[in-house]
Protein backbone atom coordinates (compact mmCIF):
# COMPACT_ATOMS: atom_id res chain seq x y z
CA UNK A 1 0.00 0.00 0.00
CA UNK A 2 1.20 3.16 -0.74
CA UNK A 3 0.23 6.66 0.44
CA UNK A 4 1.08 10.39 -0.16
CA UNK A 5 0.12 13.17 1.49
CA UNK A 6 0.45 16.37 0.73
CA UNK A 7 0.95 18.76 3.61
CA UNK A 8 -0.14 22.39 2.69
CA UNK A 9 1.11 24.25 6.08
CA UNK A 10 4.41 26.79 6.36
CA UNK A 11 5.12 25.25 9.67
CA UNK A 12 6.91 22.01 9.92
CA UNK A 13 5.78 21.62 13.18
CA UNK A 14 2.46 22.70 13.14
CA UNK A 15 -0.82 21.11 13.96
CA UNK A 16 -1.16 19.79 10.18
CA UNK A 17 1.86 18.61 10.52
CA UNK A 18 1.21 16.79 14.04
CA UNK A 19 -1.86 14.99 12.65
CA UNK A 20 -0.07 13.59 9.30
CA UNK A 21 2.34 12.69 11.46
CA UNK A 22 -0.13 10.53 13.80
CA UNK A 23 -1.46 9.43 10.59
CA UNK A 24 1.29 7.85 8.78
CA UNK A 25 1.70 5.89 12.16
CA UNK A 26 -1.35 4.29 12.10
CA UNK A 27 -1.07 3.70 8.12
CA UNK A 28 0.09 0.54 6.41
CA UNK A 29 2.81 0.03 3.68
CA UNK A 30 4.68 3.31 2.21
CA UNK A 31 3.93 6.51 3.00
CA UNK A 32 5.38 9.97 1.97
CA UNK A 33 4.59 13.75 2.46
CA UNK A 34 5.04 16.39 0.40
CA UNK A 35 4.95 19.52 2.09
CA UNK A 36 4.48 22.44 -0.77
CA UNK A 37 6.12 25.35 0.96
CA UNK A 38 9.45 23.33 0.65
CA UNK A 39 8.52 21.48 -2.11
CA UNK A 40 9.92 23.93 -4.41
CA UNK A 41 7.34 23.14 -7.73
CA UNK A 42 6.38 26.05 -9.54
CA UNK A 43 3.15 27.22 -10.08
CA UNK A 44 1.29 26.10 -13.69
CA UNK A 45 2.07 28.73 -16.40
CA UNK A 46 -0.45 28.00 -18.80
CA UNK A 47 1.95 27.32 -21.61
CA UNK A 48 -0.25 24.45 -22.59
CA UNK A 49 2.44 22.27 -23.62
CA UNK A 50 0.43 19.55 -22.59
CA UNK A 51 -2.34 20.31 -24.29
CA UNK A 52 -0.39 18.33 -27.02
CA UNK A 53 2.17 16.42 -24.79
CA UNK A 54 1.54 13.77 -22.11
CA UNK A 55 3.93 15.99 -19.89
CA UNK A 56 4.61 19.22 -18.00
CA UNK A 57 7.54 21.33 -19.76
CA UNK A 58 8.74 22.37 -16.13
CA UNK A 59 11.47 20.53 -14.90
CA UNK A 60 11.45 20.67 -11.14
CA UNK A 61 10.17 18.85 -8.40
CA UNK A 62 6.84 17.95 -8.97
CA UNK A 63 8.21 15.51 -11.85
CA UNK A 64 8.84 12.99 -9.14
CA UNK A 65 5.66 14.29 -7.62
CA UNK A 66 3.57 13.02 -10.51
CA UNK A 67 5.06 9.74 -10.44
CA UNK A 68 4.21 9.11 -6.26
CA UNK A 69 0.99 10.73 -7.46
CA UNK A 70 0.47 7.76 -9.99
CA UNK A 71 1.34 4.94 -8.24
CA UNK A 72 -0.55 6.13 -5.13
CA UNK A 73 -2.72 4.11 -3.98
CA UNK A 74 -4.32 6.81 -1.64
CA UNK A 75 -4.13 10.70 -1.48
CA UNK A 76 -3.89 12.57 1.92
CA UNK A 77 -4.73 16.32 1.37
CA UNK A 78 -4.02 18.27 4.35
CA UNK A 79 -4.00 21.77 5.30
CA UNK A 80 -4.62 24.83 7.33
CA UNK A 81 -7.11 26.67 6.68
CA UNK A 82 -6.54 30.29 5.06
CA UNK A 83 -9.55 32.64 4.92
CA UNK A 84 -11.89 29.86 4.42
CA UNK A 85 -9.41 28.70 1.59
CA UNK A 86 -6.70 25.76 1.20
CA UNK A 87 -3.37 27.38 2.22
CA UNK A 88 -2.07 29.68 -0.88
CA UNK A 89 0.78 27.53 -1.24
CA UNK A 90 -0.98 23.90 -1.87
CA UNK A 91 -2.97 26.03 -3.91
CA UNK A 92 -0.24 26.89 -5.95
CA UNK A 93 1.51 23.42 -6.09
CA UNK A 94 -2.34 21.87 -7.10
CA UNK A 95 -2.38 24.50 -10.46
CA UNK A 96 0.49 21.55 -11.55
CA UNK A 97 -2.74 19.09 -11.21
CA UNK A 98 -3.72 21.06 -14.57
CA UNK A 99 -1.59 18.38 -16.46
CA UNK A 100 -4.41 15.57 -15.57
CA UNK A 101 -7.18 17.69 -16.41
CA UNK A 102 -5.64 18.40 -19.62
CA UNK A 103 -5.24 14.70 -20.26
CA UNK A 104 -9.12 13.88 -19.80
CA UNK A 105 -10.61 16.78 -20.75
CA UNK A 106 -8.37 18.34 -23.69
CA UNK A 107 -6.78 14.46 -24.75
CA UNK A 108 -9.10 12.88 -24.04
CA UNK A 109 -6.92 10.51 -22.24
CA UNK A 110 -8.18 7.80 -19.55
CA UNK A 111 -5.25 8.34 -17.00
CA UNK A 112 -7.41 6.63 -14.05
CA UNK A 113 -9.23 3.81 -14.92
CA UNK A 114 -9.20 0.26 -13.75
CA UNK A 115 -7.10 1.96 -10.88
CA UNK A 116 -9.15 2.67 -7.35
CA UNK A 117 -7.59 5.30 -5.47
CA UNK A 118 -8.97 6.34 -2.20
CA UNK A 119 -8.74 9.78 -0.79
CA UNK A 120 -9.00 11.89 2.84
CA UNK A 121 -8.99 15.15 3.83
CA UNK A 122 -7.34 16.95 7.14
CA UNK A 123 -8.32 19.95 7.71
CA UNK A 124 -7.50 22.32 10.72
CA UNK A 125 -8.46 26.51 11.49
CA UNK A 126 -7.87 28.49 14.55
CA UNK A 127 -11.60 28.53 15.75
CA UNK A 128 -13.25 30.19 12.26
CA UNK A 129 -15.44 27.16 12.09
CA UNK A 130 -15.67 27.25 8.13
CA UNK A 131 -14.72 24.24 6.34
CA UNK A 132 -16.67 24.12 3.31
CA UNK A 133 -15.07 25.81 0.47
CA UNK A 134 -11.52 24.37 1.66
CA UNK A 135 -13.34 21.09 1.89
CA UNK A 136 -15.04 21.17 -1.57
CA UNK A 137 -11.17 22.63 -3.36
CA UNK A 138 -9.70 19.67 -1.90
CA UNK A 139 -12.39 17.27 -3.27
CA UNK A 140 -12.03 18.78 -6.37
CA UNK A 141 -8.32 18.29 -6.28
CA UNK A 142 -8.33 14.56 -4.93
CA UNK A 143 -10.30 14.02 -8.28
CA UNK A 144 -7.99 15.42 -10.32
CA UNK A 145 -5.77 12.90 -8.84
CA UNK A 146 -8.04 10.20 -9.84
CA UNK A 147 -8.67 9.67 -5.89
CA UNK A 148 -12.15 8.95 -4.76
CA UNK A 149 -13.22 10.93 -1.42
CA UNK A 150 -13.41 8.84 1.55
CA UNK A 151 -13.65 10.87 4.58
CA UNK A 152 -12.08 13.43 6.34
CA UNK A 153 -11.06 15.02 9.65
CA UNK A 154 -11.86 19.03 10.28
CA UNK A 155 -10.32 20.36 13.64
CA UNK A 156 -11.44 24.02 14.49
CA UNK A 157 -9.60 25.62 17.31
CA UNK A 158 -5.82 25.64 17.67
CA UNK A 159 -5.53 28.93 18.43
CA UNK A 160 -6.85 27.53 21.80
CA UNK A 161 -6.30 23.74 21.53
CA UNK A 162 -4.60 21.17 20.41
CA UNK A 163 -6.13 18.69 17.87
CA UNK A 164 -3.86 15.76 19.22
CA UNK A 165 -5.82 15.79 23.00
CA UNK A 166 -9.16 15.84 20.88
CA UNK A 167 -11.02 12.66 21.06
CA UNK A 168 -12.98 13.26 18.26
CA UNK A 169 -10.40 14.13 15.74
CA UNK A 170 -8.01 10.85 16.89
CA UNK A 171 -11.16 8.72 16.54
CA UNK A 172 -11.17 10.58 12.53
CA UNK A 173 -7.85 9.79 11.98
CA UNK A 174 -8.64 5.98 13.11
CA UNK A 175 -11.27 6.01 10.73
CA UNK A 176 -9.32 7.07 7.91
CA UNK A 177 -6.64 5.02 8.49
CA UNK A 178 -9.24 1.94 8.94
CA UNK A 179 -10.24 2.88 5.58
CA UNK A 180 -7.10 3.65 3.44
CA UNK A 181 -5.55 0.72 4.87
CA UNK A 182 -8.39 -1.75 3.43
CA UNK A 183 -7.52 -4.26 0.93
CA UNK A 184 -10.84 -4.71 -1.06
CA UNK A 185 -11.85 -1.89 -3.33
C1 LIG B 1 -2.87 33.79 6.54
C2 LIG B 1 -3.68 33.03 7.53
C3 LIG B 1 -5.07 32.92 7.35
C4 LIG B 1 -5.84 32.22 8.26
N1 LIG B 1 -7.19 32.13 8.05
C5 LIG B 1 -7.95 31.47 8.95
C6 LIG B 1 -9.37 31.35 8.76
O1 LIG B 1 -9.93 31.80 7.76
N2 LIG B 1 -10.09 30.74 9.74
C7 LIG B 1 -9.50 30.23 10.87
O2 LIG B 1 -10.19 29.71 11.72
N3 LIG B 1 -8.15 30.27 11.04
C8 LIG B 1 -7.37 30.87 10.13
N4 LIG B 1 -6.01 30.92 10.30
C9 LIG B 1 -5.41 30.17 11.42
C10 LIG B 1 -4.83 28.80 10.98
O3 LIG B 1 -5.76 28.06 10.24
C11 LIG B 1 -4.43 27.99 12.22
O4 LIG B 1 -3.48 28.68 12.98
C12 LIG B 1 -3.90 26.62 11.86
O5 LIG B 1 -3.96 25.80 13.00
C13 LIG B 1 -2.45 26.61 11.38
O6 LIG B 1 -2.12 25.28 11.05
P1 LIG B 1 -0.64 24.71 11.19
O7 LIG B 1 -0.30 24.72 12.63
O8 LIG B 1 -0.67 23.35 10.60
O9 LIG B 1 0.24 25.60 10.36
C14 LIG B 1 -5.23 31.61 9.40
C15 LIG B 1 -3.84 31.73 9.57
C16 LIG B 1 -3.08 32.42 8.66
C17 LIG B 1 -1.58 32.51 8.86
Amino acid sequence: MKTLIINGSPRKNGFTAALTGRLRELLDGDVDIVETYRAKVSPCMDCRYCWTHPNCVLQDAMQDIYTKIEAADNIVIASPINFAELTGSLLSWASRLQLYWVAKYIRNEDLWSGKNKYGAVILVDGGGGLKDIALGTAKRLLREMGAKFKDFVYFSGTDENDPLSDETTLNGLDNIAAVLNSAVR
